[in-house]
């Protein structure tokens, strides 16, 4: 039906006659000529119908915004002063000879300039995807997966598809579950990852495996998190965590210089204790320079460390360059989320002059202080006229918290992100485990990921303290990617289940005794498609790269799921619905 796409008619296209399709954007009538502009997925054009070419003017009189047409005509250079350099077409325009309605349109639901309404937007979301940026997002995603299918084929990888109505995979978070007509009162769990049967594929000797899979977990949900999200799930036997990841680095690499044209550079490693150290959180963003600088060594023989418990307890400055330009506003707000934290002892420290000397800090903490500490704590962390020096003393958890939760907004309250560059870290070495207020281990990855120390006395004995093999990968402070080497062995997989009560459930037997039988050593990761994308299109929201996404209460607005199913439907399924649930 078409020559050509509306936004990809050119200069090269003059004088040529072309057919295209499409809806009409925005339509003007100035007697002797409409003006049109007719949008496709590829971008708009400007078609001129004119009052001399009677039948086609008599038809393009009645077309109407949003009508879908198909237009055939010349292409021509538009007058100088009518050049749109702001549109990809805007130098030339469509003189239509010949226009066919295909089908009207009734006005559209919302007002696609000024809505605001998401509830409208994603009910007619068909028609927000045609109107709006969300189609430019589709096409980038759309591109993305095309060269990690190119660039994963290259490295030798067999695209596998795996059950989706299966067996729980213990990811962290809440199952979707289907209820079974077959098999009364049992369900399936929609997969939280395919990691058990990619596991069982590099048993069976697939040995190279890829999958670009949805996965669903019932959690809470945020910016950057949907109830079904999209991995693009590796696994590998034979190669180490080194190989793994080089490769993995180089598929970002790819993405980024193919969709952003920017030549990525500096793949930083962290390990998962520096990184909580250093930024209070294992998802840094390496562009903001802020860190918590500790200073009990330097405080050794004060009276400061009298009863400081160096294993709960942080004596820590942050410095804010600059801090003193920062407004009263922005500082009360900090304080006020130190008061959240319950962080009591804590001071900022207004830098007033460049040389230091004792009577600049009479009614600081510094004043405990000898000169030549303080002289060591400014030299050794170059503060300088003009900074702030956030002091605080208090546990490591609540220092953690508050600094992990407010580092980019002080950032950017100071204007130190450049928004430009980009932040790639890898974070490695989790610990196993944490501990869990109820005083039980809940693994840090999954069950499935493999100590450093392949001894299982030691992990049985010293659950507590032992690091893992595993690596994230974090783009400016998103988490876009986690993985692990792999438990091979029976004996270390059982201690783990052990550890973590699993052992109490026959449900993962099935798993345990495929151990069984000569596992190749293999290891794995899951990128996040749809972070990956947000990224790539500066989308804040997941939902802006998802076509049809859930509201943060995981109902699909457009079809009105989840639906009540109906009494015979639940009869058919054993399914009997609990009245006092319903109400709340
Ligand atoms: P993990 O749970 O870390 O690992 O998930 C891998 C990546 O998937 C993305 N992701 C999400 N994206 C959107 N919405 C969500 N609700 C959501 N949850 C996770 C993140 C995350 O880094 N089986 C392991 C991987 C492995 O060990 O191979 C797994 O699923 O970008």
């Amino acid at each position: 039906m078409r020559t050509d796409y509306c936004g990809k008619i050119n200069k090269k296209h003059i004088s040529k006659t072309v057919s295209i399709c499409g809806w009409i954007n925005k339509i003007r009538n100035i007697g002797k000529i409409i003006f049109a502009d007719v949008r496709d997925r590829e971008g708009i054009v400007q078609v001129l119908f004119l009052s001399k070419e009677k039948n086609v003017f008599q038809i393009a009189e009645k077309i109407k915004l949003e009508y879908c047409v198909q237009i055939f005509g010349t292409v021509q250079e538009r007058s100088n002063n009518n050049k749109n350099l702001n549109m990809l077409t805007g130098e030339i325009e469509v003189i239509a000879f010949k226009l066919k309605i295909l089908n009207t349109s009734k006005k559209l639901p919302f007002d696609p300039d000024n809505c605001k309404s998401q509830k409208k937007l994603l009910k007619f979301r068909y028609l927000d995807i045609r109107k709006s940026k969300i189609i430019k997002n589709l096409q980038i995603r759309h591109l993305i997966t095309k060269y990690i299918i190119k660039f994963m084929n290259f490295h030798n990888f067999w695209n596998i598809e795996t059950p989706i109505l299966t067996s729980s995979t213990p990811e962290g978070a809440r199952d979707y579950l289907v209820p079974s007509r077959i098999h009364i009162g049992k369900f399936y769990a929609l997969p939280q990852s395919p990691q058990l049967f990619k596991q069982l594929l590099m048993i069976s000797g697939i040995d190279k495996y890829y999958q670009i899979v949805k996965c669903f977990r019932d959690e809470d949900l945020r910016s950057n998190r949907q109830p079904e999200f999209t991995q693009i799930d590796i696994e590998v036997s034979f190669m180490n965590e080194i190989k793994l990841c080089k490769m993995i680095e180089k598929m970002i690499i790819l993405l980024w210089s193919k969709i952003k044209n920017v030549q990525l550079k500096n793949i930083k490693k962290l390990s998962f204790n520096q990184s909580i150290k250093d930024f209070g959180t294992d998802k840094p963003d390496l562009r903001n320079p802020l860190k918590i600088i500790d200073i009990n060594d330097l405080l050794k023989n004060t009276n400061l460390l009298n009863n400081f418990n160096i294993l709960k307890e942080r004596i820590v400055i942050i410095k804010l360059p600059n801090g003193m330009n920062l407004l009263s506003k922005n500082i009360n707000f900090y304080k006020k989320e130190l008061k959240k934290y319950r962080i009591k002892n804590y001071e900022f420290i207004k830098i007033k002059h460049q040389n230091i000397k004792k009577k600049y800090f009479k009614k600081s903490f510094f004043n405990n202080l000898n000169l030549n500490i303080i002289k060591k704590i400014f030299i050794r962390n170059k503060i300088y006229k003009n900074d702030i020096l956030i002091f605080i003393h208090d546990s490591k958890e609540k220092i953690n918290n508050w600094f992990s939760k407010i580092r980019n907004l002080i950032a950017m309250d100071l204007n130190l992100i450049n928004k430009s560059d980009w932040s790639i870290v890898w974070v490695t070495n989790f610990p196993m485990f944490k501990k869990m207020l109820n005083g039980n281990f809940s693994p840090m990855h999954h069950p499935f990921t493999a100590p450093i120390n392949n001894n299982v006395s030691d992990l049985l004995n010293n659950p507590g303290s032992s690091i893992s093999k595993s690596y994230d990968l974090i783009i400016n402070g998103q988490e876009i990617g986690g993985g692990s080497v792999r438990i091979n062995n029976k004996k270390m997989q059982k201690a783990v289940f052990k550890i973590i009560k699993l052992n109490n459930t026959k449900k993962l037997n099935f798993f345990l005794n495929s151990l069984s039988y000569g596992t190749p050593p293999h290891a794995g990761i899951a990128l996040g498609l749809d972070r990956i994308t947000m990224l790539l299109t500066n989308s804040i929201n997941i939902s802006d790269v998802i076509a049809f996404p859930k509201t943060t209460s995981a109902h699909c607005l457009t079809t009105g799921a989840p639906n009540f199913l109906n009494k015979n439907d639940l009869n058919i399924l054993g399914i009997k619905l609990n009245k006092n649930k319903l109400n709340k």
